[in-house]
């Protein structure tokens, strides 16, 4: 059994989550870990939201509340999101957490300690009309690389870089949207990374052969360009106070503690049960753990960069990230997410409109790993209606009807294997070990275009045989076949498990099983499981795992989320 510790990048709290943070970071980071636990390793996957910074002070100011009172406000809201979207974190904590800021408070102390740390005076932009400084997205203007208007001081969400605020062209205040601003001197705290960077590049150089090229070009570009001395302090009041004299009126950036959240975040977990748990057994000498990150790309350089030489300059044995998948964009209708013109759909309402797994399914099949894929209401109703309502649906409610009216609701018993049912083993075999290796890469378009082709096969099989027409001459031979179809019910219903969970659970209820009644995915043998469910076994034929998406449906729905651009 391994060790595999999962993180998803830590949303931020302001805001509620919409399909594309469930598609960048949350749902491939749960399926992968259901797909572990099925395995039988040891997984902790470990997400929360990530409170500091000015995305939260602006969050705060625009509802008139105190900082802390909307984190928590909001930090329930995304908590209850995930919950209804099936989202298997062992914890979902807070970067604000008493426990983060002592690993901060401690990591600092110790990159200060080993001379990694530098104070510079540096010049940052100060707005006259708001009268304070302007940090990171307080300042919003072109971005000086690619020209899109609307870049925020720390980074261009449209080609990534990370930027000071004042490098933007035309830079006006997010507070108040005024452009009487002027720059002034500040003393800040810098990590020194070009200390670091030897270290840094045979690092990374390291991870070559592992890390996807998403990962790895990204980490490689900010390499190539030289790494600069990084700002870890901001003068916010928001934020884990500066454990050094002198900073008593500045706080940690952002993304120094957010990161360290992740440790932050099991330490929350293992306080809660202390006896029983060991955060240090994941990330401080740790032996044998695998540590998988998921982020969006625009997380990349953070997590294969800074977060690294932030933990390479503790001098201290930390679980370094083994594997980073990256994900592309989602984009919506055409045209990007976007809460304030109430484009897109988020998170709360997704499920209120269909239930998660029809989400999950759809968001994983068309999952922006290559590069970015789009939403949209007919593509997302094409699939439902095709892949789960006409192949998975389908074959389940078929073959548990006929089953029950022509011979009655238990597993029949009589009749033997034959070549077709041999035929049918070896193929589905090979198409299994390939979802595995897909699943095993994070391949996950890959691996759920084979979970399709599986239930596929369930079909061709069930109409090849024929069993309602069999019946009336050879009954033993139809028990068989319909023996056969409901094993495949249970088959279908595993692999289906870390996509479509609730489903998978609906399946197996259906033949009086449950999840927990499921053997190790690790020596999944095709052969063997076909035969798992005996004869006499009772079953239920229950209602349509699907329903059909109608046309009037995906009108409407275009209606209310809105459309295009
Ligand atoms: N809040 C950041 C974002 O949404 C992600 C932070 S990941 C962390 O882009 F690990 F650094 F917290
Ligand atoms: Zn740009």
């Amino acid at each position: 059994m391994s060790k595999i510790l999962i993180t998803s990048a830590l949303p931020y709290v302001n805001g509620v989550p919409h399909l594309g943070h469930l598609v960048g970071c949350l749902l491939p980071s749960d399926v992968y870990a259901r797909y572990n636990r099925m395995l039988g390793n040891e997984v902790l996957y470990i997400c929360g939201t990530d409170e500091h910074g000015t995305p939260s002070e602006v969050g705060a100011a625009k509802e008139g509340m105190d900082i802390s009172e909307y984190c928590t406000k909001y930090h329930n809201r995304h908590k209850e999101a995930y919950q209804a979207f099936n989202l298997s974190f062992d914890f979902f904590g807070r970067t604000s957490s008493p426990q983060n800021e002592e690993l901060t408070h401690h990591i600092f102390e110790l990159l200060d300690k080993n001379g990694y740390i530098e104070e510079k005076s540096i010049k940052q932009i100060f707005s006259i009309d708001d009268n304070r400084f302007l940090p990171d997205r307080y300042v919003t203007g072109t971005c000086p690389h690619c020209g899109y208007d609307k870049a925020r001081g720390d980074q261009c969400e449209n080609c990534t870089r990370v930027l000071d605020p004042t490098e933007l062209i035309n830079p006006r205040s997010t507070i108040s949207g005024s452009s009487n601003l002027e720059v002034r001197e500040t003393r800040h705290l810098f990590l020194n990374l070009p200390k670091l960077e030897k270290r840094l590049s045979e690092w990374v150089r390291s991870k070559e052969p592992f890390w996807p090229d998403v990962a790895y070009s990204i980490a490689q570009k900010w390499l190539k360009e030289g790494l600069q001395e990084r700002c870890i302090t901001r003068d916010l009041k928001w934020g884990f106070s500066v454990n050094k004299p002198g900073y008593e009126d500045k706080v940690f950036y952002v993304w120094f503690d957010a990161p360290i959240g992740y440790i932050g975040i099991t330490k929350q977990w293992a306080d809660e049960k202390p006896a029983e748990r060991d955060w240090k057994s994941w990330w401080l000498d740790a032996k044998d753990v695998r540590y998988v990150e998921f982020m969006g790309k625009d997380n990349v350089p953070f997590h294969a960069i800074t977060f690294p030489a932030t933990l390479l300059g503790t001098g201290e044995n930390w679980t370094f990230v083994d594997y980073l998948k990256g994900m592309s964009f989602l984009t919506y209708e055409g045209g990007k997410f976007s809460k304030s013109e109430k484009r897109g759909v988020f998170a709360e309402d997704a499920v209120k409109e269909f239930p998660a797994d029809y989400w999950r399914y759809w968001l994983m099949a068309n999952a922006p790993e290559g590069s970015d894929s789009a939403f949209g209401f007919d593509l997302f109703a094409a699939v439902v209606n095709k892949d789960l309502n006409g192949v998975l649906g389908n074959f389940v409610s078929r073959v548990l009807k006929m089953t029950s009216s022509k011979i009655g609701a238990e597993v029949p018993a009589g009749g033997e294997q034959t070549a077709t049912e041999k035929e049918l083993i070896a193929l589905l075999q090979t198409k299994v070990s390939d979802y595995f290796k897909y699943m095993n890469e994070m391949e996950f378009r890959k691996a759920l275009n084979e979970l399709r082709g599986i239930w596929v096969e369930g079909n061709n099989y069930i109409s090849a045989a024929e069993p309602w027409t069999v019946i009336k001459t050879d009954p033993e031979r139809a028990a068989a076949i319909l023996r056969t179809c409901i094993n495949l019910i249970r088959i279908f219903a595993i692999l289906s498990a870390p996509i479509m969970p609730a489903t998978a659970e609906s399946m197996l209820a259906r033949l009086g099983l449950k999840m927990s009644d499921i053997p190790s995915l690790k020596d999944f043998n095709v052969a063997e499981e076909i035969e798992a469910v005996k004869p006499g076994q009772p079953f239920t034929v229950g209602e349509a795992l699907f329903e059909r998406i109608t046309p009037e449906k995906v009108e409407e729905l275009k209606q209310k989320y809105g459309s295009g651009k």
